[in-house]
């Protein structure tokens, strides 16, 4: 007999954005002449930056000639983009990352879920920041390292809670040590950012206890503080702690493309039971290149050209028109009286909404015809809270937040 993974059992019904799509659907086809604007999932509307779409173009037409036709390429990604990665990333920040370090993928949300193969399925105490990204929960559920869960807390996690009070970002825990941390900056869904000095208390926490830090800089391209690191490896002693991820997703505007890549140091290692080291670098390569046969060849020309002249120019534009609409969200919510945090360095405003966040979103839904996030979806600590994307158009932006005033007041 074929016997399922119950784990599957102990997730919620639908994960956050399908509900959300599936509500929004609903709304349609009960309000067919609804004009509805989405600022619910993060999902970027300007077209892909003429660099990237020329590089793309060029790419596409060597694989269409004999000379220049391309079959697999390496699986870790290929060398012109690993390099420029390396490069302009990292060691322009002053970060000891090597082109070897960096495996190219088609997504951040496939790498933090895949990388949980390296390790152990059980009796590993995994913090998870509270409110957070879904896909850490879940997929941690789906391997069987949780419990079910009670009161909206899965059994088995430790739960880093973000508040006002801690400006959403969680400090180390005192009490039995992590072994395993995801951390996200800037912050998803709250568009917290971490300090230099909030980040170093994580690094020497997880060096202190050989535990190992996931870091999502996903969202790192909407950093314009410059006091703000970029990456974990800005801060001493994360080569020994850390993996990073990146995507290519908000920062270029490939969310269609597909394109992001994970840092695995060497020498990073993981323990076995008997307390020996071993390297995660290579389990990594092992994984990737057993199950991943790389990202295409005009994907990676069109993210290499992300790093090009006119490319940085063009990407920076439109991260400064959606950091543009997150300014006109924060003043149209703070004009309402209700307080936000985020938006300054990153592309969501995380509002205070001070009452059941998914009332509060059908209401917006179907008095102001806007698509949020309810904070519910993002965890426990989530509840009372919306968050507003500002992945849209200029005149969108302008035309929510004025219906949202309407509907509010
Ligand atoms: C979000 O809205 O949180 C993101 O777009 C989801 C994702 O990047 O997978």
């Amino acid at each position: 007999m074929i016997l399922v993974n119950e784990n599957f059992g102990k997730l919620q019904a639908s994960y956050l954005f399908s509900e959300i799509a599936k509500r929004v659907r609903a709304y349609q086809e009960a309000n067919p002449q609804a004009a509805v604007i989405r600022l619910g999932i993060g999902d970027v509307t300007l077209p892909l930056a003429p660099a990237c779409l020329e590089a793309m173009h060029r790419a596409v037409d060597e694989l269409g000639h004999e000379a220049t036709f391309r079959g697999y390429g390496p699986e870790q990604g290929y060398d012109f983009l690993r390099e420029a990665i390396a490069k302009n990333d990292y060691q322009a920040r002053g970060c000891d990352i090597q082109a070897s370090e960096i495996f190219v993928s088609d997504g951040s949300k496939c790498d933090c879920a895949n990388i949980q193969e390296l390790f152990a399925n059980e009796g590993m105490r995994i913090g998870i920041p509270d409110p957070v990204y879904p896909v850490y929960v879940d997929t941690n559920v789906m391997a069987g390292r949780t419990g079910a869960a009670v009161e909206g807390r899965y059994q088995g996690l430790v739960y880093l809670e973000g508040s006002a009070a801690n400006g959403f970002v969680p400090a180390p825990p005192a009490g039995e040590p992590l072994d395993l941390i995801y951390l996200c900056f800037p912050n998803n869904p709250t568009g917290a950012v971490a300090t230099r000095e909030q980040l170093q208390a994580w690094v020497d926490y997880a060096r202190a206890n050989k535990a190992l830090i996931l870091f999502d800089a996903a969202y790192e391209a909407f950093i314009r503080d410059p006091a703000i690191p970029h990456s974990i490896y800005e801060i001493p002693g994360a080569r020994d702690c850390a993996i990073e991820f990146r995507s290519f997703s908000k920062k270029a505007g490939f969310t269609g493309v597909r394109c992001a890549f994970t840092v695995v140091p060497q020498g990073l290692v993981a323990y076995a039971k008997d307390g020996t080291a071993v390297p995660l670098h290579q389990m990594w390569n092992r994984r990737h290149t057993t199950k991943f046969n790389g990202v295409s060849y005009p994907v990676q020309r069109a993210a290499e050209a992300v790093y090009s002249q006119d490319g940085v120019c063009e990407t920076t534009q439109q991260v400064d028109y959606y950091l543009g609409n997150a300014k006109l969200i924060r003043a149209g919510i703070q004009a309402l009286g209700l307080d936000c945090v985020g938006g300054d360095n990153s592309p969501y405003v995380w509002v205070n909404v001070k009452g059941d966040s998914w009332a509060f979103f059908d209401r917006l839904l179907h008095e102001a015809q806007v698509v949020t996030t309810p904070g519910a979806g993002f965890g426990k600590c989530g509840e009372g809270y919306i968050r507003i994307s500002a992945f849209n158009d200029r005149a969108k932006v302008e035309e929510a937040m004025a219906r949202i005033a309407k509907a509010i007041r």
